[in-house]
């Protein structure tokens, strides 16, 4: 039979649920290693971007990704109307990045931290900023929001995606950014 994980302690810092089994899920979670990425978006000529760890490779054929975005979150919206978006995963000597990105209501002035561009994507300008030096990015257009309770999971087709050929990614567990050993 499963271990049931029931919560012990104080709660954890951040939204309280009041649900005893969100809360067990809150402390389960913290033991899973994520990278990290930063989403962003364009709508209406401005841009928006957002530190998240919930996203995923989905297919390959046809090549799609996924993240899941709280549906409070400021990015939501220009992301499920914008003009597609992009998936920058972190390199571990980025963590300021993640930390202005998670900045709430910080709004367009996270930009300032990286040096992000618009490449071209078959002679036309990407829809979403790309952090330079970043592990790796996907371009994307939307595909599908599924509502998942507090959240929206995205669904993205993959117009263009890039790696880069060394460093490490960023990582985040228990709480705090790492890096692997
Ligand atoms: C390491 C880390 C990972 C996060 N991952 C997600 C995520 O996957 N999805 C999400 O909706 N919010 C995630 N967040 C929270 C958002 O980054 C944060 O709430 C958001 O920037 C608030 O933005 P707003 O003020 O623009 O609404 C994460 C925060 C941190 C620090």
């Amino acid at each position: 039979m499963a271990n049931i994980v029931k919560p012990t302690g104080s709660p954890a810092a951040g939204e309280e649920t009041g649900n005893p089994t969100a809360e067990a899920l809150r402390q389960a979670m913290r033991r899973v290693a994520s990278s990290v990425a930063v989403v962003t978006t364009r709508r209406d000529g401005v841009d928006h971007g957002m530190t998240v760890t919930a996203f995923s490779s989905v297919s390959l054929d046809p090549p799609m990704v996924l993240v899941v975005i709280n549906t409070a979150a400021s990015l939501h919206d220009p992301l499920t109307h914008g003009d597609g978006f992009c998936l920058n995963v972190l390199d571990a000597a980025q963590q300021d990045i993640a930390e202005a990105f998670a900045r709430r209501g910080a709004g367009h002035s996270r930009f300032a931290a990286g040096n992000w561009f618009r490449p071209q994507i078959d002679g036309q300008p990407a829809p979403a900023l790309v952090l330079e030096g970043a592990q790796a990015w996907a371009q994307c257009a939307v595909d599908m929001v599924v509502t998942a309770g507090t959240h929206s999971i995205i669904t993205g087709r993959v117009l263009a995606a890039s790696a880069a050929g060394a460093g490490l990614p960023l990582l985040y567990l228990d709480g705090a950014f790492g890096r692997p050993a």
